[in-house]
């Protein structure tokens, strides 16, 4: 693994917990507070995803940067056929097997430690997912044409705002604790959307974050 990568597995690694809490609501009273309040954002991209994915039932999703497993295996709990997810964290790999495991869907789950580069499935995809991911890619262009070659369908990606409030302070906070980040105008999405090849797509802003559909 390239040094990058290795300091954003070493992050994910650590921060599991915290991020998984996002989900699971699993904090104090203000901590639950200050999600609604401050990433409320983040669990509008999940209903957006979910909606795009759409017909969800019988079909096949790549999501690259899967996490704890949360769009994954709610692409599962809808019917999908077969959901592969990768990520670089194996700590998060591994949640995801386990939770897999008890939703009784392991063969219907494939996750995988490995970046997307490196990454090269046998078939193609209906619908491959890139979430909350993109805030962590130094060079986002070849990721977003990789993603376009593994499917059939579309690709669902988010890029986080660079001219808010949130950016630098994430930007520091994040770097302070070793984890690079990166944030984006809505010019220099569409630009890299359609670099990748992409002609037929719609960008929409929730929040602080632009949500990209993608037709392959
Ligand atoms: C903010 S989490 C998002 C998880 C999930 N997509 C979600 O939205 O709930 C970002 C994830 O991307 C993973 N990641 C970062 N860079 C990656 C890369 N180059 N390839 C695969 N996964 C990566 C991290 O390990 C982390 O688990």
């Amino acid at each position: 693994m390239s040094d990058p990568l290795l300091k954003q597995k070493d992050y994910w690694n650590r921060a599991i917990d915290h991020f998984d809490s996002i989900y699971s609501h699993e904090k104090s009273f203000i901590g639950n507070l200050v999600d609604r309040l401050v990433r409320w954002d983040m669990y509008k991209r999940f209903q957006y995803t979910m909606d795009k994915a759409e017909p969800i039932s019988g079909r096949t999703f790549l999501d690259v940067g899967c996490g704890t497993g949360r769009y994954s295996l709610e692409f599962i709990a809808r019917g999908a056929r077969f959901v592969v997810g990768i990520d670089v964290s194996d700590k998060m790999i591994e949640t995801c097997r386990e939770r897999a495991m008890k939703m009784g869907a392991a063969d219907r789950t494939g996750f995988l430690l490995t970046d997307l580069m490196q990454y090269n499935p046998d078939r193609q995809f209906d619908v491959c997912i890139g979430i909350g991911l993109f805030d962590y890619i130094r060079d986002p262009l070849p990721v977003i044409e990789k993603m376009r070659a593994t499917v059939t369908g579309k690709v669902i990606m988010s890029f986080p705002l660079l001219w808010t409030w949130k950016a630098p302070v994430r930007k520091v906070q994040l770097g302070l604790k070793g984890c690079d980040s990166f944030f984006y105008t809505k010019g220099q999405v569409m630009a890299l959307v359609m670099e990748a090849g992409f002609r037929d797509f719609t960008i929409e802003k929730i929040g602080q974050l632009y949500c990209v559909t993608a037709m392959r």
